[in-house]
């Protein structure tokens, strides 16, 4: 695999339990011991604490960033920024050419919601957007945001042992509070699906704004701080399990079984209007079928929930 300098610093620094010269950086990795300086002034920035001292670096610490070179091979292109207005403006570009991709931000100052809300991404959150190249139809393309809160519930739930829930379409709560959103923006060509960019949003050690009266972050939900990096790769493992179960009918059982909305009356605010009454279902492509307070039956495909009282 090739390595940038800085990531064979860093790997050198996590091999060496000890110290190690600037000398000996420097002999093996082919640069002048200024240039190991300034790297290792670049990793300290980011958060690493480096020791100096007459026989050389030691590395005491590393920051929670989701850094590429903190990250194993994850089979795919990593792109990390400190700061970006949305990972779904830089994913759009990069889909058209890349492969499938990994976008990840520690902070986002335009962050996306669903139905053009806004997305408070503050520092301490996790933030990415995954280019996806699924071979399905554009009508299936909203059960990737099913996949997803899955895959981000069951991680939840395996890692920190809490019973996070999902709202439909995609919201995943904890104590019925929201720890985590999920964007899809899809881009087809008649009946084929080019690309789908899946932003994940997790409400991690990041504080929750002050509107935001739904939300909860995990650090608040567990009275510490969490390993994002643990997260962030359990949900990806989750993903990946569950990437060729696009379409078929266990996704949906899964959603089932992991879902809350079945057991309240609900409110669905669609862009025809708002209605309420008894989720019964979701169809194969995901849709919410409701029976209404009227007695009827509809088919919701996208649309706000509200979970109003439990029956
Ligand atoms: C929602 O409204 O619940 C969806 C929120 C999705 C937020 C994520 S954070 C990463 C990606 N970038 C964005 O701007 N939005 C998504």
């Amino acid at each position: 695999m090739w390595l940038t300098m800085r990531q064979k610093i860093l790997e050198a620094l996590y091999q060496n339990k000890g110290y190690i010269s600037g000398e000996t950086l420097s002999k093996n990795l082919g640069i002048s011991r200024v240039a190991i300086w300034k790297h290792i002034q670049t990793l300290r920035k980011d958060g690493y604490v480096i020791e100096s001292s007459a026989r050389g670096y030691r590395l005491l610490s590393a920051p929670d960033l989701l850094l590429p070179e903190e990250l194993p091979n994850l089979g795919m292109k990593v792109y990390h920024f400190k700061e970006v207005t949305s990972t779904m403006d830089i994913a759009r570009k990069l889909a058209q050419k890349e492969k499938e991709t990994i976008v990840i931000a520690e902070t986002q100052t335009k962050g996306r919601g669903r139905l053009g809300r806004y997305w408070h991404s503050a520092k301490g959150g996790i933030y990415f957007s995954l280019i996806l190249k699924p071979k399905i139809s554009p009508l299936q393309a909203h059960l990737v945001n099913l996949m997803a809160g899955i895959a981000v519930a069951k991680a939840i739930r395996d890692l920190f042992n809490l019973k996070a829930t999902l709202k439909w379409p995609n919201d995943v709560l904890v104590n019925e509070r929201k720890v985590c959103g999920i964007l899809a923006e899809m881009e087809a060509e008649a009946d084929i699906v080019k690309f789908i960019n899946l932003g994940i949003g997790i409400n991690a050690n990041n504080e929750i704004s002050y509107y935001e009266k739904n939300a909860i972050s995990l650090k608040e939900v567990l009275g510490k701080e969490i390993s994002r990096k643990e997260l962030f790769l359990q949900i990806l493992k989750e993903i990946k399990k569950r990437k060729g179960l696009l379409g078929r009918p266990e996704l949906i059982q899964e959603w089932k079984r992991f879902s809350s909305t079945f057991n309240y009356q609900v409110r669905i605010i669609t862009i025809h209007g708002t209605i309420e009454g008894q989720p019964l279902d979701i169809d194969h492509d995901g849709a919410l079928i409701l029976r209404t307070r009227e007695g009827d039956l509809k088919r919701i495909v996208a649309g706000d929930c509200v979970h109003l009282r439990k029956d």
